[in-house]
């Protein structure tokens, strides 16, 4: 860089550039794509027509405020929509906490195998990044207490995780929460809640309820099938809904997103068949990738992160060349530390087949 090139604040340039899951294989046939954890079922028909009618709008602004969506979000959850802040993505919101909260010198706490937009947003504050060891690939409370210090900003908790999938039960996260000092802000990224079925898992919601230093974050990119439009939001203790909503865009979410989040949010029905869709694919998936000799970390996600051997020709790298070669998609999980692994989205029934089938033969059982 030349010395009169405008400098980068510090961190910037420590950031790998996030490296979405892929969407195009070799052949140019329409791949199988199960690498971004989006929904197989599309969203809700009644959220395609509501984004369909905002093309005649387009002239005017959003609602910055995004009233309506925090209203349809506040009714079906129970909560109250002052305290509710809408993004672009939870990605965008994980953005905001974390320039609101984090700068140089200051440390964010994660697990190690937690999802990567938590060390990129602290990298992007010029603060420190500090993963924390992990038991069986699932988020170790005690460790990740032991490593908050007065330089301790946030401390992170996708739960469950991705890539792994694992999930804490809420006594666990009650227990970090209870560790962590009032003026540390505790993020619950509960992206994948709505498939998790578990007597002992919580998203978070109680716990922002009745605190004053914890937010939980979630998504209509998962269940809702709405990737493209960008929304996630975050249950906040007041004073916090209205830091972030001081540093975000005043028209952060786009007219068509919030229709469109509307209408999924009132399309019960479509989100029970997602579940119901999960519940009947994850269990099978699990168990014929087991039947192949693979290790499978236990998922309550949409997802399972597959463990390969690390022989030539049998590992992560050469499963993902091969299954590209047949059109298929999964993604490589190496940015996670997880250099031996691919994760796969559950698909629909013919992607999930043809992956199994694809596998068997990779791995020569057939
Ligand atoms: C744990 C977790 N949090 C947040 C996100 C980002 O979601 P969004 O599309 O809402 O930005 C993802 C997406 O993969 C995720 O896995």
């Amino acid at each position: 860089m030349s010395l009169k090139a405008p400098v980068p604040q510090p961190g910037i340039l420590d950031i790998d550039p996030y490296v979405p899951g892929e969407s195009t294989t070799p052949g140019g046939v329409k791949p199988i794509k199960l690498s971004s954890n989006e929904t197989p079922l599309g969203p809700s028909p009644a959220a395609i027509a509501a984004f369909k009618a905002e093309a005649d709008h387009l002239d005017r602004y959003p609602d910055g405020g995004a009233t309506a969506l925090r209203k349809a979000i506040a009714e079906r959850h129970g909560l109250n929509p002052d305290r509710i802040v809408c993004g672009a993505g939870s990605d965008e919101l994980i953005s905001l906490v974390t320039h609101a909260y984090v700068g140089t010198g200051d440390e964010v706490v994660y697990a190690e195998h937690g999802f990567l937009m938590y060390k990129l947003a602290t990298l992007a504050c010029g603060g420190t990044p500090v993963p924390v060891k992990e038991q069986a690939l699932r988020a170790d409370v005690d460790a990740m207490i032991k490593a908050v210090t007065p330089r301790t900003k946030i401390v992170f908790l996708a739960n469950p995780n991705n890539p792994t999938g694992t999930y804490i039960p809420h006594e666990e996260v009650r227990r970090l929460h209870a560790a962590l000092p009032s003026n540390v802000l505790l993020v619950i990224d509960a992206a994948y809640a709505e498939y998790v079925r578990r007597n002992d898992y919580e998203s978070g919601i109680e716990l922002v309820s009745s605190s004053e230093n914890v937010i939980m974050m979630r998504t209509f990119s998962k269940i809702y099938g709405l990737a493209a439009l960008r929304i996630g939001w975050a249950y906040c203790p007041a004073g916090i809904a209205d830091i972030i909503n001081r540093v975000r865009g005043p028209f952060n979410v786009n007219s068509a997103a919030i229709a469109a989040g509307v209408a999924a949010m009132a399309d019960r029905n479509h989100v029970e068949v997602a579940i119901a869709h999960n519940e009947r694919w994850l269990p099978w998936v699990d168990a014929e990738l087991k039947k192949l000799g693979l290790d499978v970390t236990p998922s309550v996600g949409n997802f399972v992160l597959i463990h390969f051997p690390t022989d030539k020709g049998k590992d992560a790298v050469s499963a993902d060349a091969f299954l590209k070669q047949r059109g298929i998609i999964l993604r490589r999980v190496a940015a996670y530390g997880l250099p031996q692994c691919l994760r796969m989205t559950i698909g629909t029934e013919s992607d999930n087949r043809a992956v199994v089938a694809a596998l068997t033969e990779f791995m020569g059982r057939k």
